[in-house]
């Protein structure tokens, strides 16, 4: 029997999670919004490029969560995207509403589901999805870590005119301008970053990646960036409908690890069938270490003011 996936969010990023979802056949596709009309057509126009692409997979739009019932994976993309001048943690308290008012309704029909966290602030929105849910931690779990490796590893390739399939690296921490991309894991097939790029040149690249989303919502002025999250969003229920265990920059429950206890940040994990099934905890330097903290604490802070409303 194939798999199932709820997208919940029928916009920009959702839509396009839908599309290479149905693409790659990795599942039967349910696009759930709030907005009448708007995932029906995109679902039907999606499904009639099917036969085009060779897809066998339903896919379909909706307003009813019902029609959901029984998802391997939900993943959560509804909410506000950020305008230019805003940060993602402007976002906070609209998207807590949203993100909770739907995990809150998916969860009632696929109890069993793996919960994939888009809407921003990222790492806060996982602490609403994991108590809306009750799930247990390593079924939910957040998509930021991707996107923003994604982005080092492009700017990475371009410095060494190189291969983007060579560049291995970890960006971790919050999905913030916080965030900590590590130069010590940073290899181009195996070569260390530092050999290759001078170090004024590699801390723009660091900074490039910092604002990487803040830098394409520049451009598009009414939206965020959608490609690269879909890509990112997709890399990761790949991994978890296939059993891959690939190993992925992914926002999980710590609880003690890298001595952060009960937050949600990006870290190395494990993504299989039954979710995050094991956090790696890399050797970092002490900048870098540092810099996690750093990061954990700006992440700590917008959870402290989200903590009254959870459960
Ligand atoms: P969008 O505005 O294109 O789509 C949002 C969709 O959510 C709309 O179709 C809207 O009708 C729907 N929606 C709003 N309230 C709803 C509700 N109560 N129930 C069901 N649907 C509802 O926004 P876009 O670009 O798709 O971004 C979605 C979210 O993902 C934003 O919060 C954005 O900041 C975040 N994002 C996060 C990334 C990450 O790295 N974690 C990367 C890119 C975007
Ligand atoms: C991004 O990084 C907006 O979080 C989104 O593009």
């Amino acid at each position: 029997m194939r798999k199932k996936v709820t997208v919940i969010g029928a916009g920009n990023v959702g839509a396009t999670c839908a599309m290479f979802l149905a693409n790659k056949e990795l599942a039967d596709v349910v696009l759930v919004d709030i907005s009448e009309g708007i995932p029906q057509g995109k679902g039907l126009d999606m499904a009639e490029a099917c036969p085009i692409e060779g897809c066998d997979v339903k896919i379909f739009g909706t307003n009813s969560y019902e029609e959901t019932a029984n998802s391997d994976i939900i993943i959560q993309t509804a909410g506000f995207p950020r305008k230019p001048g805003m940060s993602r943690d402007d976002l906070l308290m609209k998207n807590y509403e949203i993100v909770k008012s739907c995990i809150s309704q998916a969860v009632k029909y696929s109890p069993n589901a793996i919960i994939v966290v888009v809407a921003n602030p990222l790492d806060a929105m996982c602490h609403v999805a994991l108590s809306v849910s009750g799930f247990p931690k390593n079924r939910v779990v957040g998509m930021a870590g991707v996107l923003d490796t994604a982005r080092f590893r492009t700017f990475l390739a371009e410095a060494c005119d190189v291969s983007v399939e060579n560049v291995t690296a970890f960006v971790l921490g919050g999905h913030g301008d916080t965030m900590v991309p590590l130069l010590s894991s940073t290899s181009v097939a195996g070569i260390p970053i530092t050999d290759l790029v001078e170090a004024d040149k590699l801390a723009a690249i660091v900074d490039r990646t910092r604002k990487g989303g803040a830098e394409i919502v520049a451009y598009l002025k009414t939206g965020s960036a959608f490609y690269a999250p879909a890509a990112a969003t997709v890399e990761m229920v790949e991994s978890i409908l296939k059993d891959k265990k690939k190993v992925l920059p992914c926002t999980a429950l710590l609880e003690g690890e890298y001595g952060v206890d009960g937050l949600f940040i990006g870290v190395p994990v494990k993504l299989g069938v039954r979710g995050i099934e094991q956090i790696y905890q890399l050797t970092l330097t002490a900048d870098e270490s540092a810099a996690l903290k750093n990061s954990a604490a700006a992440v700590q802070d917008l959870v402290d003011v989200l903590r009254p409303h959870l459960g």
